[in-house]
């Protein structure tokens, strides 16, 4: 990417130096690039978890943050960008395409309640997507309900842009969160019943063969006919997905047919500080886009709502709701994505939002949806 980075100053570090890095006071760089073909995010990583150490051998570009600002990364190949529409189940659950796993990094801190990996999988160009857009897993072994059946498919949205991670379109990233169950009587984890896929795909290592679906979906496709639009996301957990792709096709690519010059505002509820999800990434462009990004977080074990309960996103929609209101009436977008209990206490705020505005929450919804603004993915 070097003629990306113009004549800036760049140092090389190789992403293992935990201890250098913090020391040199670099751990903000947010702006990284990358060597040969791939890209560690390695200040969303926050190099919290030892694999990160351990596993990584390549290098990494980080730029001076003042001579990094607002310079964007070259991406191949732009036809990528001639289709009119979507790729759509190009590959099926009976003729999957065998993908190779590129690395496996955990996103989040010690004390976050669960874990969530960073999944970077090499589809060698085969399975092109677009941003929003979901890929179908298919784990290995045999599924209980159908004897001699494979397992069904899981869906995963995908994380990163058409690009790729390493910007040259061979490679999609997932963001996968261990599905584990709880005996509810002695606490512990009951290994017969942890999740299936999402535990084979953290568990993967580079170099492992997986079976991918798809790509799939179109309710989160990102809407460009108006490189100016207001683009509302409300993510819970792995539902922040879709929004790192957007995100990183707005303000991190260089992308000649997509020049974002609108308002992108993400909200995002995890459990903790530490679970939060490609933090650094987007704190980078609350530095350097600061009229075209807003980040809220809401933190629902660190943080009270105003009713002295858990902070949710839904809580963020009652304190900005002036501003939320005004957007959509303006054109916005918004989306949400996560888990599917959000939903109920989203709408049950907006209607009483709407309510205390003296509208109709129920007519505005069905205009909503009537003029494409509303875009809804939970699981
Ligand atoms: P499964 O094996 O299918 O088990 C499901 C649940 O049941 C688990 O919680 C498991 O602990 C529990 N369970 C299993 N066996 C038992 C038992 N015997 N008794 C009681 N409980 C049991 N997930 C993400 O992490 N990231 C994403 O980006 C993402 N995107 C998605 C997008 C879409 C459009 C959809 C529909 C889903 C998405 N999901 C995502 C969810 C994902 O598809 C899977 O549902 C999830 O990973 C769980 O799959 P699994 O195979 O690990 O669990
Ligand atoms: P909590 O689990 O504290 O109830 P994560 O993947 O980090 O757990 O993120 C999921 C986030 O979504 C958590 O903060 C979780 O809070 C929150 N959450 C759980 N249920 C709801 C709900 N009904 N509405 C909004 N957020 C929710």
């Amino acid at each position: 990417m070097a003629h990306a980075l113009g004549a800036q100053v760049s140092l090389s570090l190789p992403v293992g130096t935990d201890v250098s890095l913090r020391k040199s006071g670099l751990k903000g760089c947010n702006n990284v690039s990358f060597h040969n073909n791939f890209w560690v995010p390695f200040t969303s990583l926050d190099l919290r978890s030892n694999k990160v150490q351990s596993k990584c051998r390549f290098k990494v570009v980080c730029m001076s943050v003042q001579q990094a600002s607002k310079s964007k990364v070259a991406v191949k190949p732009l036809e990528l960008e001639d289709a009119k529409e979507p790729p759509l189940n190009l590959y099926k659950p009976k003729e999957p395409y065998t993908a190779t796993i590129v690395s496996v990094e955990r996103l989040v801190g010690p004390k976050a309640p669960g874990e969530t990996c960073h999944i970077v999988i090499d589809h060698g160009g085969n399975v092109p997507y677009w941003e929003g857009q979901s890929y179908g897993i298919i784990p290995p072994g045999e599924n209980p309900k159908k004897p001699g059946a494979p397992h069904n498919v899981r869906l995963y949205s995908i994380a990163s842009t058409r690009y790729g991670d390493s910007f040259d379109g061979k490679t999609a990233s997932l963001c996968v969160r261990r599905a584990v169950y709880y005996d509810p009587e002695t606490g512990e984890e009951d290994p017969s019943k942890m999740g299936v896929c999402s535990n084979f795909l953290c568990d993967s290592k580079p170099g492992d063969k997986i079976r991918l679906t798809g790509p799939s979906g179109k309710v989160m496709l990102l809407p460009e006919d108006d490189p100016n639009a207001t683009h509302i996301m409300m993510a819970t957990g792995t539902g922040v997905a879709p929004f790192r792709a957007y995100l990183r096709r707005m303000f991190m690519e260089d992308v000649p047919t997509y020049k974002f010059g609108g308002l992108a505002w993400l909200f995002l509820g995890v459990a903790n500080t530490d679970s939060l999800l490609y933090d650094d990434e987007f704190a980078g462009y609350l530095r350097d886009y600061p009229d075209n990004f807003r980040y809220d977080k809401a933190l629902s074990r660190e943080q009270k709502n105003k009713r002295g309960g858990k902070m949710y996103v839904q809580d963020k929609i009652e304190e900005y709701s002036d501003e939320i209101f005004r957007l959509l009436d303006e054109g916005a977008h918004i989306y949400f994505c996560g888990l599917k209990g959000m939903m109920p206490g989203i709408q049950d705020t907006l209607k009483r939002v709407a309510e205390q505005r003296g509208e109709n929450w129920d007519e505005k919804l069905s205009q909503l949806r009537k003029k494409k603004q509303w875009h809804v993915e939970v699981y």
